[in-house]
């Protein structure tokens, strides 16, 4: 791990092995500029610790971009708590509390919320032993879930994207395949098949499976072929990576637009989808939905309808980055990429 974060230019990593349940409680602290570092918590199995601080890394990266290009006043951070094994439900709840008395020292240095793996019950655990966890009413002893917010703001990107590449944005006419029908995935796949769209889905777990089956009607593909199967959009709404030199080539889509982080596996995986003629959603600017709500409650917005109009904003930057791209003969990500320097180099708004 010491080279990883030796080469890292983020501004450091803050790491605590949790011996009980052979756990890694990662904290990747990515850039300060317009504020202090706030992301999610996220909680899986990784092959090695150095697999979860690389995830933590580039997701705390990733969380730098989001916040710039929606002009807020926080830092790039995100945790990934990186376990080895299952875990019991008790152990769980006891890494949690652990990460929770660890957020407390931390102070204002780090604030949090949901992510892949962690669910509101979850951040309750948390916000036991600190205060900053976003969405957490602590007297009321109540979380929100970002999710539904996530995926409105996906659905909003969607639209934009889909009016774009076919020229009309009716969604009864086309197809999307849901790769991930989780906290996210599961609410926009709904209401993909609310809005008349034919939806396919697809997971590696099956409960999640089961249950998008049961609440709407939609097809299903086995993940492994995800990349092969004909469709307008592709919607990643699990982990990152997807968009790489093996898959871009197999894509059968016009578009790309999902809450997936980090979708690209590399830079130049953009650039191919662009040869390919293929419309990607640059991530966080599709995914900014939950952040952008919880953010916005954290800066004293209470009225809900203010909120969900914030969000479903998100479709009209991506409509101007999308013209602002097309001007330029880019790829989408590349005006995002800039819109988020001029926003890094001015510094915090007030
Ligand atoms: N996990 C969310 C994301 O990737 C970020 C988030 C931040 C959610 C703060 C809630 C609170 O965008």
């Amino acid at each position: 791990m010491k080279k990883q974060i030796e080469a890292w230019p983020g501004l450091g990593v803050l790491s605590r092995y949790d011996r009980a349940t052979e756990a890694w409680i990662l904290i990747a602290l990515h850039d300060d500029t317009l504020g202090a570092p706030a992301g999610g918590t996220r909680l899986r199995i990784y092959p090695t610790p150095e697999d979860g601080l690389r995830d933590a890394m580039r997701l705390a990266e990733g969380m730098t971009h989001k916040w710039a290009a929606l002009d807020f006043p926080f830092g790039g951070g995100k945790a990934v708590l990186a376990l080895s094994r299952e875990l019991s439900q008790p152990e769980r709840e006891s890494l949690l509390r652990r990460y929770g008395r660890t957020l407390g020292w931390l102070g204002r240095a780090f604030s949090t919320g949901e992510d892949l793996g962690t669910s509101p019950a979850d951040m309750l655990v948390v916000a036991q032993h600190t205060d900053t966890v976003h969405g957490v009413d602590r007297e009321r002893g109540v979380a929100r879930d970002p999710g539904p917010f996530t995926a409105r703001g996906v659905l909003a990107a969607i639209r934009a994207t889909v009016q774009r590449r076919f020229g009309e944005p009716d969604l009864s006419k086309r197809s999307f395949l849901v790769q991930g029908v989780g906290r996210v995935g599961g609410p926009l796949a709904g209401l993909l098949a609310e809005a008349g769209a034919r939806v396919i889905v697809s997971d590696v777990e099956e409960a999640s499976l089961r249950d998008a089956t049961r609440r709407f009607e939609c097809e299903t593909v086995l993940p492994e072929a995800v990349y092969d199967t004909p469709c307008d959009v592709y919607v990643p709404c699990a982990t990152g990576g997807t968009l790489s030199r093996e898959t871009v080539p197999r894509l059968r889509c016009a578009a790309v637009a999902g809450s997936a982080n980090n979708q690209l596996d590399r830079p130049e995986d953009g650039v191919l989808l662009h040869e390919r003629g293929i419309l990607y959603a640059p991530d966080y600017i599709a995914n900014a939905g939950g952040a952008l709500a919880f953010g916005s409650i954290h800066l004293g917005v209470t009225d809900e309808t203010e909120l969900e109009r914030r969000v479903d904003g998100l479709g009209d930057s991506l409509r101007e980055l999308f013209e602002e791209a097309a001007r330029a003969g880019e790829p989408p990500e590349v005006a995002a990429g800039r819109r988020v320097q001029r926003v890094l180099e001015r510094g915090p708004a007030r």
